[in-house]
């Protein structure tokens, strides 16, 4: 699968595990930073991975700052883009299954790494249903 991540300064430890657990299950991931722990702004970084998703350079993509929570509110504001802050394996999955969600967003002071690979690893392997979740996904894209 064609992936991208970004995270901040606060993710970037987190960021680089992930990496490399998704580079070992085969997939290409496009790294849009940051590339260090020095202070940086979320924001900028969300932007960048959005960008790679609205130009189809990637199907799926994952954030991560310190909550996840600013990742999942600048990337929300982003047409196009279903960004799903998760720490729990349940939302990881029925956020792909029910709303089509196109970004995982992590808190990596929140979420450990063993759980932070698990959730990613159902959210990649879980498929939209469709049918009336994407006539609700519908109604809030307009
Ligand atoms: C950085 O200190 C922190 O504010 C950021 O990583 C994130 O948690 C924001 O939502």
């Amino acid at each position: 699968m064609n992936l991208v991540i970004a995270s901040d300064h606060a993710g970037y430890g987190l960021k680089e595990s992930v990496k490399k657990y998704l580079a070992e299950q085969g997939h290409n991931v496009i790294d849009c930073g940051t590339n260090s722990e020095e202070s940086c702004d979320y924001p900028v970084f969300a932007k960048a991975l959005c960008k790679e998703i609205n130009d189809k350079n990637a199907e799926l993509g994952i954030l991560i700052c310190g909550t996840g929570i600013g990742m999942s509110m600048a990337a929300n504001k982003v047409k196009g883009i279903r960004a799903a802050l998760c720490s729990d394996y349940f939302s990881a999955k029925f956020t792909r299954a029910h709303n089509d969600a196109n970004v995982i967003c992590l808190g990596a002071r929140v979420t450990g790494e063993g759980l932070a690979l698990e959730l990613i690893n159902v959210f990649l392997n879980t498929p939209f249903e469709g049918g009336k979740h994407l006539r609700r996904i519908n109604m809030f894209e307009e």
